[in-house]
């Protein structure tokens, strides 16, 4: 794979904006430049929706040719699946299907792929982790002390995995005006941005400008 970064959005808790700030991100960074999108959510592919995908994949050599939409590359088990259709496959399983979409698709030249990490802390962060080199990963986060808890985990499990972790990204859509705990700050780990609501990405349009995104892109680009 001619992949020059691997960089992953996530958090164990699920429902805190991962997919929809990885989409806009990416749409960010392909202004200047190749980016693909992993959607690694196998029980909850949600990429395909985001940028409105209707197409089948074409499979070429066993290999599947990703779908390009606003210039960026994008594979996700949304493109096989039927939407209302659910995996219901156990760990081994979830783990083959991840290797497949790792090792089964055809990218082309990327100076980033960024991975949506499904929610949770499991096989499919191992499975990932294992099977790739992800160079960095952006921690998701709300200032609700739920979410909190559960950054906890995931800090405590990339520890174990010996993933860098590249900043946190603080998604404001429940605490808008809250103060965020200095939490982070003991673990030692970057704010890159927080979002606050926003009515487009809540109905995700792949042509939103979206300023926190575009900073972010911006000390991605700076600091990988
Ligand atoms: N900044 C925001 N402004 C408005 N709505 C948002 C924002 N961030 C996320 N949302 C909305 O919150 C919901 C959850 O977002 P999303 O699906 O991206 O989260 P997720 O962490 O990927 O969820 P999952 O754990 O299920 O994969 C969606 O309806 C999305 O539109
Ligand atoms: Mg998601």
């Amino acid at each position: 794979m001619a992949i020059k970064k691997i960089i992953a959005f996530g958090s164990a808790k699920g429902g805190v904006g991962k997919s929809s700030i990885t989409a806009s991100i990416a749409i960010s960074l392909s202004k200047k430049c190749k980016v693909g999108i992993l959607d690694a959510d196998i029980y909850g592919p949600n990429q395909n929706i985001l940028f409105s995908i209707k197409e089948k994949p074409i499979i070429k050599n066993k290999l599947i040719k990703p779908i390009i939409k606003n210039n960026i590359e994008i594979t996700s088990m949304g493109l096989i699946l039927e939407n209302d259709v659910a995996a219901t496959w156990r760990g081994p399983m979830l783990s083959g299907a991840i290797k497949q979409l790792i090792h089964s698709t055809d990218w082309g030249e990327l100076d980033y792929l960024l991975i949506d990490m499904p929610p949770g802390t499991g096989d499919a962060y191992l499975t990932i982790f294992n099977e790739l080199e992800v160079d960095n990963f952006i921690l998701i986060n709300t200032s609700h002390i739920l979410s909190l808890a559960d950054s906890n985990r995931t800090i405590s499990m990339l520890n174990k995995l010996n993933v860098n972790i590249l900043g946190y990204i603080e998604n404001n859509i429940f605490n808008a005006g809250k103060k965020t705990i200095n939490f982070f700050e003991t673990k030692r780990i970057n704010k890159l941005a927080t979002y606050s609501f926003h009515e487009r990405i809540y109905n995700f349009d792949p042509e939103f400008n979206c300023e926190e995104s575009n900073d972010v892109a911006k000390k991605i680009y700076e600091m990988t």
